[in-house]
């Protein structure tokens, strides 16, 4: 199967009341564990790539060519979407969607609504074109995603009526509202406001985003779920698990320098923590559902 657009994908969640994972690649073991785990649980997953991951991995076309590659080798049949996430530009937009990327997202959270409106609009248009879903973020998300740090006192929640003027001058397909959630590790438990994403889902009709997936207790991803969301992003966790898992198997053989087989432990282990991650949002055996 190629990679698919992710707007299709989040449609048929909602309908089917289940959340597909975005599962951040911070490098290739984290691309072979996500489409392993994708597969092994017959589920739905987006590969989310921030513009760090990209200057990481050496460009947009690069990691095109390797998650098309690792797919064949793999011989994956589930839809895969490949997603531009936090894109601070048109311009890093263009150049994903130009590589073959099916979905970008623009961040204009930090700017007014009214330019974050023209700048989603700007990105909506070449992205439609090209069969491209586009997400976007309303409020701010507070923590640190790939050294990108919005304070806490900066972190605001998604106003109802702003979500609802947003998605009509913009069209996008997919909105990330800030609710309460934080990128990175929390301080304290996440107080996510559910009546807003209620609100926000009734008004609007378009498939929500949670980002900050980690440290999110289950029974809030739960009812996230049944109240509408419908993509839910996990980075931070990964990270720290493929960490410990190096760090474990370098203890144990601390004179040892063979790379490969400290990054499989790592590797393994994520694989390992997603296909949970799929099981909680319900991902998983659904890789054939239809659309409603
Ligand atoms: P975490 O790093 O908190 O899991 O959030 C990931 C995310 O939202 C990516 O956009």
């Amino acid at each position: 199967m190629q990679i698919v657009s992710m707007k299709s994908m989040l449609y048929t969640a909602r309908a089917n009341q289940y959340a597909v994972g975005q599962f951040n690649v911070n490098n290739l073991e984290f691309a072979q564990a996500f489409l392993q785990a994708a597969k092994e649980e017959d589920s739905p997953v987006i590969l989310g790539i921030t513009e760090a991951a990209v200057r990481h991995m050496g460009g947009y076309s690069l990691i095109t060519a390797m998650v098309k590659e690792l797919m064949k080798e793999y011989e994956i049949m589930v839809p895969v979407a490949l997603h531009l996430d936090h894109s601070s530009s048109m311009e890093s937009c263009v150049k994903a969607i130009h590589a073959g990327f099916t979905s970008v997202m623009i961040d204009g959270s930090h700017l007014s609504l009214p330019d974050n409106i023209a700048i989603t609009r700007r990105v909506v248009e070449v992205a439609k074109v090209m069969g491209v879903t586009v997400e976007a973020e309303i409020g701010r998300i507070a923590g640190e995603e790939d050294g990108v740090v919005v304070d806490a006192s900066l972190g605001t929640y998604a106003a109802v009526k702003d979500c609802e003027q947003f998605i009509y001058e913009t069209n996008v397909d997919c909105l990330a509202p800030a609710l309460g959630s934080v990128h990175g590790q929390y301080k304290g438990e996440p107080r996510l406001r559910f009546d807003l994403l209620d609100e926000i889902v009734r008004l609007t009709g378009v498939p929500c985003a949670l980002h900050g997936g980690t440290g999110i207790p289950s029974q809030d991803i739960k009812k996230a779920i049944t109240l509408g969301v419908s993509k839910i992003n996990v980075n931070t966790e990964n990270q720290m698990v493929y960490t410990a898992a190096m760090r474990e198997a370098l203890s144990q053989d601390p004179a040892g320098y063979e790379v490969r087989n400290y990054a499989r432990a790592a590797m393994d282990a994520i694989k390992a923590s997603v296909k949970g991650k799929m099981r909680e949002f319900g991902s998983s055996g659904q890789a054939e559902t239809k659309n409603i």
